[in-house]
């Protein structure tokens, strides 16, 4: 059985659904994370397990009670919120102390727990300062010892880093595992960017209009998606249009059965498609489109082409450290595993 268990939750507001059956489990010291555009149910998702939305159907399970007509206080669960506020008027040891005190636990207690939470998470010298005296990322890690001081049995995250800059997230999602793993808690965590989601998480639920179209480890969801919605969110991509003629499309090397009439997608992993020379071998199996550079940008490390084919009005943008000439004819190489047509 697994710590956290929710069972087809749904919540409608008017037409909108904004959960349309969604049943997860997550288990001691896993990190699920949640991802989806705007608007897909992450945050109602969140709220129904920490309690502040009211279910139109559907069951939260914590170590098997069923909790689903529980208030927040009485769940044992903790939610970082999106747009997180720390209390401006109290110190940093207030704000953490604070659902400690509602518990009424000894003072002794209150110190040593909000002293081990800051050490963990790093930010002891800033105990006595207010929230107005913190950056960004200190108020952000607060809010996060706030969540966990109180010791849930499970921890909501809703987008933790969303108000840090891109260089902090990548050291702070290392920082986020290593914490998730040292305190063993079912952890759900919500956010926008896929790279952050598939580099932290066990599990990955990608949702879309409430549903979870899919539900599997990093590598799943990333190597096998079940579907257009879930290749194109995840990964870094290249989205071309084709031609159907016959049943089937025809891109480079390769022919494509496929159900659609028109028109079909193809879904290109541009992280891992190569530029080569025209005529050259690439020596493994894939898909080799020959095209022609339009476009090229100094990116530092490599360069970014802009790469026109035959079979498509729509570019592929290609990194590579190579230097190619604009209107020079090369040869776009995807391993086969890092395309998807439907
Ligand atoms: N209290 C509410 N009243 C009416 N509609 C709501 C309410 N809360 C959420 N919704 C709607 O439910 C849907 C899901 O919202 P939710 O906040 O869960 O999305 P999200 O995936 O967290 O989006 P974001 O990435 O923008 O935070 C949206 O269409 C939203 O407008
Ligand atoms: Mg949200």
């Amino acid at each position: 059985m697994a710590i956290l268990e929710t069972r087809n939750l749904k919540k409608y507001y008017g037409r909108v659904r904004a959960l349309d059956d969604v049943s997860i489990d997550v288990d001691a010291g896993e990190l699920l994370a949640v991802i989806g555009p705007s608007g897909s149910g992450k945050t109602t998702f969140l709220r129904s397990i920490a309690g502040f939305v009211k279910l139109d159907a559907g069951h939260v399970y914590i170590e098997g009670k069923d909790i689903t007509e529980l208030p927040p206080e009485k769940r044992d669960v903790s939610m970082f919120f999106q747009n997180y506020a720390l209390w401006p008027h109290m110190t940093v040891f207030d704000n953490v102390a604070y659902g400690l005190k509602l518990r009424k636990m000894p003072k002794e207690e209150i110190e040593k727990r909000v002293h081990d939470v800051l050490k963990l998470l790093d930010i002891e010298e800033l105990v006595d300062r207010k929230p107005s005296q913190l950056s960004g990322g200190q108020q952000q890690r607060v809010a996060l010892a706030r969540a966990i001081v109180v010791k849930p049995k499970v921890l909501l995250l809703d987008e933790p880093l969303s108000n840090l800059d891109a260089k902090i997230r990548l050291r702070i999602r290392f920082e986020i595992k290593a914490l998730q793993q040292k305190l063993n808690l079912p952890t759900v965590y919500v956010t926008h960017d896929q790279e952050e989601a598939l580099s932290i998480a066990d599990k990955v639920a990608v949702m879309h209009e409430g549903k979870v179209l899919q539900l599997g480890t990093p590598e799943e969801v990333y190597k096998s998606p079940v579907n257009f919605f879930v290749a194109d969110f995840i990964g870094t991509n290249c989205v071309l249009t084709l031609k159907v003629l016959d049943g089937r499309v025809k891109i480079g090397n390769k022919i494509f059965e496929v159900s659609s009439k028109e028109t079909a997608r193809m879904v290109v992993r541009s992280d891992e498609a190569e530029v080569l020379e025209a005529r050259a071998e690439p020596g493994k199996d894939g898909l080799r489109i020959p095209g022609e550079i339009k476009g090229k940008l100094y990116m530092g490390s490599k360069y970014r082409y802009e790469i026109r084919i035959e079979e498509s009005e729509d570019a592929l943008f290609v990194n590579s450290g190579e230097s190619f000439k604009i209107g020079e004819k090369i040869t776009v190489f995807v391993p086969d595993g890092s395309y998807f047509v439907y």
